[in-house]
């Protein structure tokens, strides 16, 4: 069983202005899957923030899949993507690319989100948009396969050759 993290990225959430929604339901769909989630954590849209939440996430507590929710589109507080990359020395891009390929299948404005994902040491970090609808769409695009990525990246059994579209 893999940890799990749920990171919240909203100015108004962080303020107490607003539910947060997709953070919660994201944290359940993980559990869902099997991942014990372990923290859920809100900040605002501030970059560095951002990246001191991942980064604690990451290295102190050796979280192996982390979630964050929101701040992905295009205004200009919407600096999630910057801070992931930051962080990461390998980037993902396949993730994003299948959770866009998915997306553009229910809505165009799928294109609109610029979510990122990349590799922290032993940690798989995971951008969703910020809308309930929105995050549970992309993150079921991904879920099946992310298991398979978190063994190869933390050193479990992983075997690329096998035929399962959940492995
Ligand atoms: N992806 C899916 N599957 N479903 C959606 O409704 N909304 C889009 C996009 N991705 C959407 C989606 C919209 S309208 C925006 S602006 C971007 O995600 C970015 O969202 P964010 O700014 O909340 O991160």
């Amino acid at each position: 069983m893999f940890t799990a993290a749920v990171l919240t990225v909203s100015d108004r959430s962080f303020r107490g202005e607003r539910p947060d929604g997709a953070g919660p339901l994201a944290a359940s769909l993980l559990e869902e899957a099997g991942y014990r989630v372990a923290e859920t954590a809100i900040v605002p849209d501030e970059q560095e923030e951002i990246q001191a939440a991942l980064i604690r996430l990451a290295d102190e507590k050796d979280i192996a899949l982390i979630v964050t929710t929101g701040g992905t589109g295009f205004s200009p507080r919407d600096v999630t993507p910057e801070a992931t990359l930051a962080v990461c020395r390998r980037q993902a891009p396949g993730i994003p690319e299948a959770m866009r390929a998915a997306s553009l299948a229910i809505t165009p404005r799928a294109m609109l989100s610029r979510a990122a994902a990349g590799i922290r040491g032993g940690s798989l970090i995971v951008n969703l948009p910020g809308s309930p609808k929105a995050a549970r769409e992309n993150l079921e695009a991904v879920l099946p396969a992310l298991g398979h990525g978190l063994e190869m990246l933390r050193g479990g059994p992983a075997d690329c050759g096998g035929s399962r579209a959940d492995g």
